[in-house]
């Protein structure tokens, strides 16, 4: 089939890349000129691993292009897919849509189809409802099937969660929209039947309810970790014990420094807004939003007590910046709250991460970037663990132990094991252990 994907951020390219792979035809298009240049030169705009290959071969294979003239990409489509930003809009949190109608503005400026055209972007309840008007308002001749499709692709794991998903939503009546989106996903369908028809507000509303579930459990946990502080408790036990209840499930159970990212911060908020503008209101994802940005602030006194009660003066070493790992992704990342809140209290902050350095120089002000870890760490008088990849994981902790000017490392993601770290002298804090 022939596929048009606009908007060539992390979901449209990684869904073009792989729809290509499934050997449709796809043409991603973006008004970013500069990034359809760099892209037709294999140069990807984010970090995704595995991303650059499968571009590249589906290029090669002539499977999978980019240009910036929707017009020309329109054309012999049978189905175009709205791939573009839903940033929180500024003051009311609120998603703003404002990309994805004047994409639906354009498609029906273009094309008078038939097509279907599929949102992909994130949007709230009734957003197809606004889009199928204003496709009709454009062109009334026209003939468009509006589908939501709403993606649930991790950062990091973006191809792996595309290509074996646990579902994939369609929200649709039209019989005609149904096959061809049938026919879209058919690999998938070969080896398990993961496609589920609904309507298409159900399905607006499933990747709401989706995201904020999960920000609810890792919320949850976070809680029990600090009561397990209190009382002298082990939450890697606890979540053990719980998820293994499989009714609750164990992922998603890892207590941190509070959930970031550019998806659960964002779809929250805007999930509290639509139950406000419903007069339903979302109590318990109001409470995770607020306790989830009290967790990211109150991160700091963790370090300031491992170190004694101040940290005025001192340098504190932070390995991980980005959100999570595997992605340079800095959007509402936890380090961003705990480097300000310390230096605010008069500390020095020297970071490394592998792959959010650049996103970081653009948000934080008088950090000092080393280029390895090692370098960090030499004399500070504390090492904070903020994103757990895997090379911090793999750290020489007796070089560790010896460039630290003091041995104080603050673990927010619980990489390492305490009665190890005890062993080799550490002043050691976790999260919820004891
Ligand atoms: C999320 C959803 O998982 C995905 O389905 C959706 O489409 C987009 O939003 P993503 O933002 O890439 O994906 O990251 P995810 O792996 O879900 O992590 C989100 C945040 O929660 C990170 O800050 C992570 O560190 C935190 N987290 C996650 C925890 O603190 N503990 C956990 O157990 C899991």
């Amino acid at each position: 089939m022939r596929i048009t994907m606009i908007g060539s951020g992390y979901v449209g390219l990684v869904s073009g890349a792989c729809f290509a792979d499934f050997g449709h035809t796809v043409t991603c298009v973006d008004k970013d000129a500069g990034k359809i240049e760099a892209l037709r030169n294999g140069v990807m705009p984010i970090f995704e691993p595995g991303l650059d290959d499968l571009v590249e071969s589906n290029v090669a294979e002539q499977r999978l292009s980019f240009t910036t003239d929707l017009s020309e990409a329109i054309q012999d489509a049978e189905a175009v897919f709205i791939a573009v930003g839903t940033p929180s809009r500024r003051g009311d949190g609120h998603a703003d849509l404002s990309y994805v109608y004047a994409a639906a503005k354009e498609i029906a400026e273009l094309s008078a189809g038939p097509l279907v055209v599929v949102t992909k972007s994130t949007v709230p309840v009734g957003t197809g409802d606004e889009v199928e008007r204003i496709l009709r308002e454009t062109r009334p001749d026209g003939t468009y099937y509006v589908v939501s499709n709403p993606e649930f692709l991790r950062e990091g794991a973006a191809i792996g969660d595309f290509k074996r998903p646990d579902r994939i939503v369609i929200g649709t009546d039209d019989a005609h929209a149904r096959e061809v989106m049938s026919e879209l996903y058919r690999p998938l369908s070969l080896n398990t039947p993961p496609l589920m028809f609904t309507g298409r507000r159900t399905s607006e509303l499933i990747k709401y309810a989706a995201n904020a579930f999960l920000a609810v459990k890792i919320t949850f946990i976070n809680e029990i970790a600090d009561l397990c502080e209190a009382v002298g408790a082990d939450v890697q036990e606890v979540a053990r014990g719980i998820g293994s209840d499989n009714r609750i499930g164990s992922k998603f159970l890892n207590a941190g420094p509070g959930y970031g990212g550019s998806c659960f911060p964002k779809d929250t908020t805007a999930l509290v807004k639509t139950g406000q503008d419903a007069a339903v209101p979302l109590r318990i994802v109001e409470t995770v939003v607020a306790v989830n940005d009290q967790r990211k602030r109150g991160m700091a006194r963790k370090v300031v007590t491992a170190c004694g009660g101040s940290v005025r003066g001192k340098t504190i070493a932070v390995l991980g910046l980005t959100f999570k790992p595997n992605t340079d992704d800095m959007r509402d990342a936890p380090s961003l709250a705990l480097i300000t809140a310390l230096q605010d209290q008069g500390a020095a902050v020297r970071a490394y991460d592998p792959e959010g350095v650049e996103q970081a120089k653009g948000m934080l002000r008088d950090v000092e970037y080393a280029p390895n870890a090692y370098d960090c760490v030499e004399g500070a008088d504390a090492l904070v663990i903020v994103t757990e990849w895997d090379a911090f994981r793999a750290l020489d902790l007796s070089r560790v132990k010896r460039l630290l000017k003091e041995p104080v490392v603050v673990d927010l993601r619980n990489i390492y094991r305490a009665d190890d770290m005890k062993r080799r002298g550490f002043n050691y804090v976790g999260i919820g252990r004891p």
